[in-house]
Formats: structure tokens, sequence, C-alpha cells
């Protein structure tokens, strides 16, 4: 029998008669400022997750390890169980959203180097901004996972920027989770899609990521949908 295991923002997890196996399903709903706004949108959960499974499928292709397993429909795949890390992984290359709030910059400026800040995962704290020293003290990762997790956190950062390039978007930021197979394997998890990255058209600049649902900007599954078209077709040259 399968078992609901975690309804989240995004996905649902289901447990499946394989202990190691989870069922995810992508929800046709977007949320904001921590799940405090959230609203229905038909056709989001199917361009989510056909666009996270071609980035993940594309990441497999060049030696990254994640939980992906295979898409099963529309709406749904089978990844690898794993135990979450309750870290969000972020890389910024170009100044936005709360690194420009934050520090008082315009958004937009090519930074010199990727920043990287770590975020403790916490509804109830909203997700706060967590330090090396800090992520140990709390015994969420040694020193040695979190060098890996950063490493493969590049490695993607370096291959994805140039594929989104070549779909003519600018890869601004992105949010990375891992997990601890049953195996101990540390492998990329969770999902990529315009949820947890910023894309911004290269020539027009016109964003094609969640800020258009965030900042009211275009109609969000439309939006979704030209990322999955544009990417399909650069992966299909790549083959
Ligand atoms: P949130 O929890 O932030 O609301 P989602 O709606 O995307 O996010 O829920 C998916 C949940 O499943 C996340 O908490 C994520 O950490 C977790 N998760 C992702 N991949 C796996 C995996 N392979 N095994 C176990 N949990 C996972
Ligand atoms: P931020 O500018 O709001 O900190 O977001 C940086 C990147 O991380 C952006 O691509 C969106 C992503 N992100 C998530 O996926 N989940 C979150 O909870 C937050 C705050 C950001």
């Amino acid at each position: 029998m399968e078992k609901l295991l975690y309804t989240g923002k995004a996905k649902q997890m289901w447990q499946t008669t394989e202990p190691d196996v989870l069922r995810v399903v992508y929800l046709d709903q977007a949320t904001a400022l921590n799940g405090k706004k959230k609203e229905r949108f038909a056709g989001k959960g199917k361009a989510a997750n056909a666009i996270s499974s071609l980035v993940f499928q594309y990441l497999i292709k060049n030696g990254i390890e994640t939980h992906f397993i295979k898409k099963l429909s529309d709406n749904e795949d089978l990844v690898k169980k794993c135990e979450m890390f309750p870290l969000e992984f972020v890389t910024r290359n170009v100044v936005a959203g709360h690194f420009a709030s934050r520090y008082g910059l315009t958004e937009g400026k090519k930074l010199p180097e990727p920043v990287e800040e770590t975020f403790y995962k916490s509804d109830q704290l909203d997700d706060p901004f967590i330090n090396e020293s800090a992520s140990i003290a709390l015994g969420v990762a040694s020193h040695d996972e979190l060098d890996k997790m950063w490493s493969i956190c590049r490695r993607v950062n370096g291959l994805l920027t140039p594929l989104f390039e070549k779909a003519g978007m600018q890869l601004v930021d992105f949010k990375l989770e891992f997990g601890r197979l049953s195996n101990g394997d540390i492998v990329l998890a969770d999902e990529f899609s315009p949820d947890n990255c910023r894309l911004w058209d290269i020539k027009t600049e016109q964003h094609m990521d969640k800020d258009v649902y965030r900042r009211k900007l275009a109609d969000l599954t439309q939006t979704y949908d030209q990322v999955l078209v544009r990417l399909q077709k650069v992966i299909m040259e790549d083959k």
C-alpha cells in the first residue's frame, strides 16, 4: 500500500511498495512568502515536473549523482528515498531577490564570482540564514558533507549556466537540496525548476521563473511552458 508521507508547498511525497523509492507528485499550486501566499495554477505541476526531469537527466548524463529514477507521468516521478539535510544551498550569479534587498543593491549586476549562501530549512523559523559553524553546532551536516554539497553546487552551476544560456536565458540564481541515500551516499535531491531558480530572458530581460507570480508580472504556467520548450530544444540539439 502506498502511503502519503508529506505534503509540501509544491509537491507530495508518497512511500511506494519499495522501501527506498518514493513517488513525487508535483502539485498545481504556487506559494510565496514561505507558504503565506498560495494559489492554484492548472498545468503548473506538469510544467515544473517536465523541466525538473529534463534538468536532472541532463545532470545525471554529465556525472552528477541524484535521487532521480524516472518520470512516471505528467505530474509524477520516482526518486530514491533520502534522509534530507535540512539545508537550502543558494548560488547566485547575478544580483537579484533577497541579495539585492538585503544589501540595498539594484538587480541585474553580474557578480564577480558566484555568491554561496546556506539557509536552514524551517517553516516555523522562516528558513533563516545559516553559516558553516552554525550548521556544525546544530548537527545538521559535517564540514566534509558541506564541502561535498557545495562542490556539487559548483559543478551544477558550471553545467546549467551554459545550458540555459544556449536556451536564451540567464541563470541568475538557484537553490539546491541534498539528501543521504540508505547506503550513505550524498546525492542531489528535490527539484530544479523555475520554482527554485531565477531565469531572465537574455534579450528582453523578462523574468521566466516564479518571480512572475511573486511580482504579478505574467501567467505562471505559460511562463514555465516557455522555459520547457526552450530547454527541450537545446537538450535535443545536445544529443
Ligand atoms: P517544501 O517542503 O519546501 O514545502 P516541497 O513541496 O517541494 O517543498 O516538498 C518536497 C519535500 O520533499 C521537501 O521538503 C524536500 O526536502 C523533500 N524531498 C525532496 N527529495 C526527496 C527525497 N529524494 N527523499 C526524501 N525527501 C525528499
Ligand atoms: P532569494 O533571492 O529569495 O533568497 O532566492 C534565491 C534563490 O533561491 C531563488 O532562485 C529562489 C530560490 N529560493 C527557493 O527555492 N526557496 C526559498 O525558500 C527561497 C527563499 C529561495
